[in-house]
């Protein structure tokens, strides 16, 4: 084996205290998706935008890398191939857990993005209408580095070309309910790679893997690195 491409969901930051999307409420933190992650929610009130992410910032500035983060990182450290990290988080806690090879298909919270020169800046407190671009000087252009519904995910040509050479493709704490991460698996299984999933619960997807590991990611994580890092040496 020489490849390893790992999608990860909200699910591995959740023993984060890093609440996941789809709750049973329907909300997200108390508020309609659409009002606070799609473009129109934010023409229609910036101010409600900017401060969603400015509570966000905070609580993944104050949240720890588990379990589940840090035996990534250890599979990318000590495995003898590549093992690529997509991740449909906007956190930064694979890399705090020491991940390098890190695609964030969702943008990242801890980046400000340009409206009028694209320039993309770090944000680490708060963002709002007054803050300046330290590209182009330009006031109240900034925005969350975020892709919001109806927007285009990132990296996708990196993302195939990396899916395209794996041999082993993992999920973890992804309910596969968003395009076009939810497609990862049945592509990965129509090429041939073996597919596991790490959730608690089945998904959507479930039926497209061939091993599922039913469970917390920070217990099923760390025991499938050690497997394969036992295997693979
Ligand atoms: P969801 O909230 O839809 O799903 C989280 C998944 O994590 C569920 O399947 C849970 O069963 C699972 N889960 C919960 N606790 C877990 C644990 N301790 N270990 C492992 N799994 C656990 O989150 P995503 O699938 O990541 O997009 O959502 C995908 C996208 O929808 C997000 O990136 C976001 C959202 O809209 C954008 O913001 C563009």
């Amino acid at each position: 084996m020489n490849s390893i491409f790992v999608l990860t969901g909200a699910g591995i930051s959740a023993e984060s205290g890093i609440q996941t999307f789809r709750g049973a409420s329907g909300l997200w933190e108390g508020h309609r998706v659409e009002d606070v992650a799609s473009p129109a929610g934010f023409q229609r009130d910036p101010a409600l935008v900017f401060q969603f992410y400015n509570v966000r910032r905070a609580k993944i500035r104050a949240a720890q890398p588990n379990a589940a983060h840090l035996a990534l990182a250890r599979l990318e450290r000590e495995f003898p191939g590549t093992v690529t990290v997509v991740t449909q988080n906007i956190d930064d806690l694979h890399e705090r857990a020491g991940s390098r090879n890190v695609i964030h298909m969702h943008g990242e919270a801890l980046k400000a993005r340009c409206r009028d020169c694209r320039n993309i800046s770090p944000c680490e407190n708060n963002l709002d209408e007054t803050n300046r671009c330290p590209a182009c000087a330009v006031v109240g252009r900034l925005r969350p580095h975020i892709v919001w519904f109806g927007e285009m995910p990132l990296f996708m040509d990196e993302i195939y070309l990396a899916l395209s050479k794996a041999d082993l493709f993992i999920s973890i704490g992804t309910s596969g309910q968003v395009y076009p991460a939810a497609g990862f698996a049945e592509a990965a299984s129509q090429h041939g790679i073996r597919t596991i999933e790490v959730n608690p619960d089945s998904t959507k997807i479930s039926p497209h893997f061939d091993e599922h590991l039913r469970g917390p990611a920070g217990v099923k994580v760390t025991e499938l690195v050690e497997q394969l890092l036992s295997s693979s040496g």
